[in-house]
């Protein structure tokens, strides 16, 4: 697990822009990994910009999201699929039918994950996938206390995930209570990982994550089992490591 450390959000996001376009320029036809929420929004910025400016081709390029809210209508605007295409997808030219959610809109919501654990395999693969972090160390939707060896599959989100999700939502009450989300096992098959982390409020688990051994309590925890995961994090979200451990660069 690389450790690096950057100044600020902008930072942050464009060094992730920047593996992201890396790969896509070397491997036209590379399946990425995606999340949503406050911390990626920077990066897809960005490369809606270098799309704009240096006519980066995603014509070849699929996209696997992490995951989706169980029950929300594809169109509302709390559905990460309106998020992506809000933030990315609508700007570059990936073609729709390479672009991959969970459906996650009606039932059966157990098949639809498994269909999306097959269809991730049947493409080879996750080439690069970004992640963000949750306060509690999630990653995707596997909250502390998830299997490591658990798929695609539908899951709870817990109470402190739903209050840190609220902000999008006119009421604490409307954010669903269930996602369907790539498992951790499915995460950890892909050959890269970038985890993005910014901001004071990431401080306390990038310090837990770092200290801690390999444990389920920390879903996050798992990454350092694998052989290619690097965090780019900000200065706020490494304050406290920095504290109690000096500098992080390594
Ligand atoms: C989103 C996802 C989550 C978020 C995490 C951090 O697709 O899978 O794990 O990455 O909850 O969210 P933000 O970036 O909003 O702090």
């Amino acid at each position: 697990m690389r450790w690096i450390e950057v100044d600020n959000y902008e930072q942050m996001s464009e060094q992730a822009a920047a593996v992201v376009i890396n790969l896509v320029k070397e491997k036209p036809e590379a399946v990425i990994g995606l999340a949503t929420g406050g911390t990626p929004a920077g990066t897809y910025k960005r490369l809606v910009d270098d799309y704009k400016q240096n006519t980066t081709s995603y014509e070849n390029i699929k996209t696997v999201n992490l995951d989706e809210y169980v029950g929300l209508e594809k169109n509302s605007d709390q559905s990460y699929t309106y998020y992506m295409d809000q933030h990315l997808f609508d700007h570059i030219n990936l073609k729709r039918e390479n672009i991959h959610l969970p459906k996650a809109e009606t039932p059966p919501y157990e098949q639809d994950a498994k269909d999306y654990e097959q269809l991730i395999e049947d493409l080879g693969g996750v080439d690069l996938q970004v992640l963000g972090i949750g306060e509690n160390g999630h990653i995707g939707f596997n909250e502390p206390g998830t299997p490591f060896s658990s798929k695609t599959g539908v899951v709870e989100l817990d109470p402190s995930t739903r209050e840190a999700n609220a902000r999008y939502f006119e009421n604490k009450d409307d954010v669903p209570t269930h996602a369907i989300s790539m498992g951790i096992s499915t995460i950890m098959k892909s050959k890269k990982i970038i985890l993005l982390a910014s901001g004071a409020k990431k401080a306390p688990i990038l310090y837990n994550l770092f200290k801690t051994d390999v444990t389920e309590d920390i879903p996050a925890s798992i990454l350092k089992e694998h052989p290619d995961v690097t965090i780019i994090a900000d200065s706020e979200a490494l304050a406290l490591l920095k504290e109690k451990e000096g500098s992080v660069n390594r």
